[in-house]
């Protein structure tokens, strides 16, 4: 009987090479990065071992990392010392985001800077909107979203993600945008997000826990069971004007991304979320796994399922790994 000889092109690691169907490159790097108000602050985030949060002076010198190994851009998270019920420090345009901004575009104008657009670390109960009645209320929500993104564009914010959820986001900050005259300023949507157990480190190191109110984000993130849901979200971001869509968290979504991949032309990216950062670490620190083969691993997997770039907080590794050139 004759059968396939799959192994043939199997045989040495050049000719793996050039049958290799997807690869890595730092070019799909997004590097998120934590700032903090004060001075001289480089905080190790206790559930995310090797990554900080910043304040301004520390971030510059981070930055100088970031641009040394060729990242292409950043995703912003601000963390302010003054929170209120409606998030004010969000949409402050001397606020600790948008000094970051003003910095980074200053001193490194060729890394985008994306400005992720949220009140969970702005707001004191932690929520992504504002809250009546235990409710976190949507087109109240969508008012204060749309002027933080305009407050971020203004600063120097390259790209606006609105990771927030709230129904009609890219329609409402698209034309906040635009009547700015920021008409340029992509939208990368957190089309699909789910309502996850993974954002838990991040969590800590973004100080935006649900703390009052609704005792979790399920009225407004998606169910982790649903897979048919996922589109119509997706749908209504590319309709509403959305420019990239982020299918977050990755790993336990890579069929959620595929599907996204299979019907939308858009570039799509996946975020590699703190929980699964941090138990590769953990993991890895006892010594029970190779980090750097596992990384590449699931990272690849992504872009197998189709992602175009992936927000990732092992970034940094990930490029040095490129640059020494990992052959397998
Ligand atoms: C919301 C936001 C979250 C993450 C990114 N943007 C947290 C949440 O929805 O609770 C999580 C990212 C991660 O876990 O790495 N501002």
């Amino acid at each position: 009987m004759k059968f396939a000889r799959h192994r043939r092109l199997r045989q040495n690691a050049t000719m793996r090479k050039i049958v290799r169907e997807n690869q890595i490159n730092i070019a799909d790097l997004i590097y998120p990065l934590f700032v903090v108000e004060g001075k001289g602050i480089r905080n190790e985030i206790l559930s995310m071992p090797g990554q900080y949060q910043f304040s301004l002076d520390k971030l510059e010198v981070e930055m100088q990392t970031v641009n040394a190994l060729g990242i292409p851009a950043v995703i912003l998270f601000g963390i302010p010392e003054y929170k209120d019920a409606v998030g004010s420090e969000a949409y402050n345009d001397e606020g600790i985001l948008q000094q970051a901004i003003r910095m980074i575009k200053e001193k490194f104008p060729k890394i985008l800077v994306i400005a992720d657009t949220c009140l969970c670390e702005y707001t004191d109960h932690g929520h992504c909107g504002v809250i009546e009645h235990d409710c976190v209320l949507n087109d109240e929500s969508l008012e204060l979203l749309v002027k933080t993104a305009v407050s971020q564009a203004k600063a120097g914010a390259d790209i606006i993600a609105p990771s927030n959820m709230m129904d009609g986001f890219v329609v409402a900050i698209r034309t906040g945008l635009d009547e700015a005259e920021f008409e340029m300023v992509p939208i990368m949507s957190y089309a699909v997000k789910y309502a996850s157990a993974f954002y838990g480190p991040f969590r800590d190191a973004a100080d935006s826990a649900p703390r009052t109110g609704p005792k979790d984000r399920k009225g407004y993130q998606m169910d982790s069971a649903n897979s048919r849901e996922a589109m119509r979200e997706a749908q209504s971001d590319v309709e509403e004007g959305a420019d990239f869509l982020i299918v977050k968290p990755a790993l336990s979504y890579l069929d959620i991304t595929r599907q996204v991949r299979d019907r939308f032309d858009l570039p799509i990216v996946t975020y590699n979320v703190s929980g699964e950062y941090s138990m590769v670490k953990a993991a890895s620190q006892k010594g029970w796994i190779d980090e750097k083969r596992i990384v590449m691993e699931q990272l690849v997997s992504m872009k197998r399922a189709g992602a175009d770039m992936i927000i990732t907080y092992f970034a940094k590794d990930v490029a040095t790994w490129l640059t020494e050139g990992c052959e397998e």
